[in-house]
């Protein structure tokens, strides 16, 4: 089969629901005597027996790893029916995901519309690296449609959305932005790491091209680095060619990970969606919470929005401790269960202090605007008993009191 394509026949995806596309995407179902765990193919290159074979192998999965993997096919082909797109193709990071795609897709001279909200790596790429290329992007208020439409420009190529927004979990309307974009023939691209496609599936709203970083939710243990872009065959096309230059080709044996995280995404995402809507309900309940931002929280504004566009609210969610920028950061480093550590998406429970890690690459100027303050905390919450982590946030709260305490004293 043809690299990163996706062959509905093979798996018959159609009748299928996203928890089984989780578990037996992208194997050929009618094939028989094969081993029932995809092979890695741990190799950087395949051989031939001769010229006639060399040529044609330069267009498939068996050439040169750079250019595609067996291994990659079978994880890029689950990926594109979970999201039903026609194909997806996987990066090194998410990074190398967003900033190949960019890199393929504009050139200079032309201009990006991009959502405020958005993970602080690609603020960065957008905001400082495009520019010395001759690319301009112009950033919106994520909520603000009106705003998108005037940002618009005879040269505008891309708009770059996020949802959910990382840390502040705001929604996109996606049709939205998707109406918006197609008369003008703009592309769009839409984040939806936080997401999955258990949650959402931005294709279904006419976005473009979905990406992710994959080394979360999609490997969901926390052990591996990988980007994801799913879309239509003719961009896909054009961004596999700029990923064979620029090389940010995933290693076979990380994709044979990430193939394995895939097969319990749906039951992960499941539990994810549940735990995190307690946690929510809780912290919304609690003397020492300011605010919580959770999209399928009553309290939060767009929430019909995100029952419209998400079927779950995800495993991700923030808060603001009623106290100082010390407080967060003490309630942090008290918590047993949720490890300190940058990422998301994995099993267990992490935390962190977005000015402190995804969002300290950016102005502070830039942050205020996203309203990522210094008492924000965000957690990735785990697939453990909710009841555990319930327990190991209240204790860790009485250490928001005591800085408060001591900061009105003084
Ligand atoms: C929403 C979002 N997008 C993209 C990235 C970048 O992904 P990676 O770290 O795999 O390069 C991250 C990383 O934290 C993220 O949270």
């Amino acid at each position: 089969m043809k690299r990163h394509e996706h062959n509905p026949e093979d798996s018959r995806e159609k009748a299928f629901r996203p928890e089984t596309q989780a578990v037996r995407g992208g194997t050929n179902l009618a094939k028989k005597n094969g081993p029932l765990a995809t092979p890695i193919y741990q190799t950087a290159t395949f051989e031939v027996v001769d010229m006639d074979e060399q040529l044609r192998a330069t267009s498939t999965d068996m050439f040169y790893t750079r250019y595609g993997n067996p291994t990659h096919t079978v994880a890029e082909s689950a990926i594109a029916e979970l999201e039903g797109t026609d194909a997806a193709l996987l990066f090194a990071s998410g990074m190398n995901a967003i900033t190949t795609t960019i890199l393929a897709l504009l050139k200079s001279g032309d201009h990006i519309v991009a959502q405020r909200d958005i993970y602080g790596g690609s603020t960065k790429f957008l905001s400082q690296w495009l520019p010395k290329l001759g690319i301009e992007t112009t950033f919106v208020d994520t909520t603000e449609y009106d705003q998108h439409a005037r940002a618009i420009k005879p040269n505008t190529k891309l708009i770059h959305l996020e949802s959910p927004t990382n840390p502040t979990l705001r929604i996109v309307d996606l049709a939205k932005v998707a109406a918006l974009a197609k008369p003008h023939g703009i592309t769009t691209m839409v984040d939806s790491t936080f997401a999955t496609p258990i949650n959402q599936r931005p294709a279904e709203f006419g976005i473009d091209l979905v990406m992710h970083s994959g080394t979360k939710y999609f490997s969901g243990h926390s052990d591996l680095i990988c980007g994801i872009i799913a879309g239509r065959h003719d961009l896909i096309e054009t961004i596999h060619h700029t990923r064979t230059t620029l090389g940010g080709t995933m290693d076979p044996h990380a994709a044979w990970l990430l193939l394995r995280g895939i097969k319990t995404l749906a039951v992960r995402v499941q539990r994810h969606n549940e735990n995190a809507l307690r946690i929510a309900e809780f912290l919304a309940g609690h003397s020492k919470v300011r605010r919580v931002y959770y999209p399928f929280a009553k309290s939060h504004p767009q929430r019909a929005l995100a029952m419209e566009v998400m079927r779950g609210g995800g495993g991700m969610l923030s808060f603001e401790v009623d106290g100082t920028g010390q407080d967060a950061r003490r309630f942090a480093e008290s918590l047993h269960l949720f490890t300190l550590a940058p990422s998301l998406g994995g099993v267990d429970s992490l935390v962190t202090i977005p000015v402190v890690t995804s969002h300290a690459m950016i102005s502070a100027e830039q942050r205020q605007k996203m309203g990522v303050t210094e008492q924000l905390v965000r957690l990735s919450v785990g697939i453990e008993h909710v009841d555990d982590l319930i327990a190991d946030l209240e204790r860790a709260l009485v250490a928001v009191g005591a800085t408060t305490q001591h900061v009105e004293v003084g």
